[in-house]
C-alpha cells in the first residue's frame, strides 16, 4: 500500500481544512476555510490545484456556503445557492470537475423541499463527490498499470498525484501501483513552469513514496526521449472532448508531439469526470490565461525585464490522434476515442 498519508483536503464540521499547496514543499501549512468566498480564493490563487481536486473542493465549497444561508424560505435559499454556485465556477474555466461537481450539488439541492434538509443533502453530495473521485482514481491507477513494464522509465507531466486529486492520482496512481505490483521503475519528472507543479509536488510526492525519480527542466524532454531514456509518457487530463482530444497542463502537446516522433507510447489517465461529451473537440474547451507575474517572477523573484509584454495559458490542448490511449476508471479507451468515451462516459 502507498507509504504516504497526506490529507490534501478534510472537512470539519462546516468548515474546510486544506493543505496549502502553493507553499509546498517547503512548508507544510494547513489552511481553514469558513466561507465560500475563501474556498473560491484559494482555487483561484491554487492553494488547491488539480483538475480532480478543483471538482471536490467546490462541492465542499457549496455545501459550506450553504450552512450560512439565512433565507427563510425556499426560492430564497435556492436564490442565494446560485450566487454561490457561480461564484465557485468562475474560478477556473478549464478543468470541467468543477462545473460537473456543482452541477450535482444544484440538482440534489433542487431535490429537496425544506432548507434544514438541502443543507444536509450538500453535505452528503460533497462528501460523495470525494469518494466518487478518490475510487475512481484506485481504479484508473489499477487499469493504467497494466500498461507499465518492469525496468519502465515513465516521464509525467505537472502534478497529478493525492495533491490534485484528492485520491490515489491519475497519471501518478499509475505509476505507484505500478510499483506495487513489485515493478522496478524510474521516473523523469518535469519541473512544469511557470508553477513548477512538478519540481515542487511530484518530485516530493515520488520521493516520499520511495519511487526514483529525477527531476528535468520541461526543456530537457526531447533530449532524454531521443536518447532512448524513456519508455512512456503518462499525463492527467483537465478536460477531454468528446472526439479524444487533451487539454492538460501547458506543455503537455510539446511531450505529445516528441514523443510521436521518438515512436514512445504517450498515455492519459483521467477520470470520466474529465471528460466533457457536450465539445465535439479540443477547439471548443476554454483556456485559462493566468498572470503575467507567473511567468516574469519564480516564487516572487523578478526574472525577466520589468514591462516586457508575457503570454501565460495555462493549458494547452493535445490533439487525439498524439495519444496512445486514455485510462479511465472504467477501464482503457483506444482509437476510436470518439466511440470509446461515449461508451465509458454514458455506461453508468
Ligand atoms: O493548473 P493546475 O495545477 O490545476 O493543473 C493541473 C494539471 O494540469 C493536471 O495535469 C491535471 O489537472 C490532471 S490532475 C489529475
Amino acid at each position: 500500500m502507498s507509504k504516504v498519508t497526506i490529507k490534501p483536503i478534510e472537512w470539519q464540521e462546516n468548515r474546510l481544512k486544506i493543505l496549502d499547496q502553493s507553499r509546498l514543499p517547503w512548508e507544510k501549512v494547513y489552511l481553514r476555510l469558513s466561507s465560500y468566498q475563501e474556498v473560491a480564493r484559494a482555487i483561484k490563487e491554487m492553494k488547491v490545484r488539480g483538475a480532480p481536486m478543483i471538482g471536490v473542493i467546490a462541492a465542499y465549497g457549496v455545501a459550506l456556503g450553504a450552512q450560512r444561508i439565512e433565507a427563510s424560505n425556499r426560492e430564497g435559499f435556492l436564490t442565494e445557492l446560485q450566487h454561490i454556485t457561480e461564484a465557485l465556477a468562475s474560478t477556473r474555466p478549464t478543468a470541467v470537475n468543477l462545473f460537473r461537481a456543482i452541477e450535482r450539488m444544484k440538482v440534489v439541492a433542487q431535490a429537496k423541499e425544506d432548507i434544514p434538509r438541502i443543507k444536509a443533502t450538500l453535505v452528503r453530495e460533497a462528501e460523495r463527490i470525494h469518494a466518487d473521485e478518490e475510487r475512481a482514481t484506485r481504479q484508473i491507477s489499477q487499469f493504467g498499470a497494466e500498461l507499465i513494464q518492469d525496468g519502465f522509465t515513465i516521464l509525467t507531466h505537472c502534478n497529478t498525484g493525492v495533491l490534485a486529486t484528492a485520491g490515489y492520482g491519475t497519471a501518478l496512481g499509475v505509476i505507484k501501483a505500478a510499483k506495487e505490483q513489485g515493478k522496478r521503475i524510474r521516473v523523469l519528472a518535469t519541473e512544469t513552469r511557470p508553477l513548477l507543479q512538478g519540481a515542487r509536488l511530484t518530485a516530493w510526492e515520488l520521493m516520499q513514496e520511495g519511487i526514483p525519480v529525477t527531476l528535468i527542466t520541461d526543456s530537457m524532454a526531447g533530449h532524454f526521449m531521443s536518447k532512448g531514456e524513456v519508455s512512456c509518457v503518462i499525463v492527467g487530463a483537465d478536460r477531454i472532448a468528446a472526439n479524444g482530444d487533451v487539454a492538460n497542463k501547458i506543455g503537455t502537446y510539446t511531450l505529445a508531439v516528441l514523443a510521436r516522433e521518438e515512436g514512445i507510447p504517450f498515455y492519459v489517465a483521467a477520470p470520466i469526470s474529465s471528460i466533457d461529451l457536450s465539445l465535439p473537440s479540443g477547439e471548443q474547451i476554454p483556456i485559462e490565461e493566468r498572470s503575467p507575474e507567473e511567468v516574469t517572477h519564480l516564487q516572487g523573484m523578478p526574472i525577466a525585464p520589468e514591462g516586457v509584454e508575457v503570454a501565460n495559458p495555462a493549458f494547452d490542448v493535445t490533439p487525439h490522434g498524439y495519444i496512445s490511449a486514455i485510462i479511465t476508471e472504467r477501464g482503457v479507451v483506444r482509437k476510436p476515442y470518439k466511440k470509446g468515451l461515449k461508451t465509458v462516459a454514458t455506461n453508468s
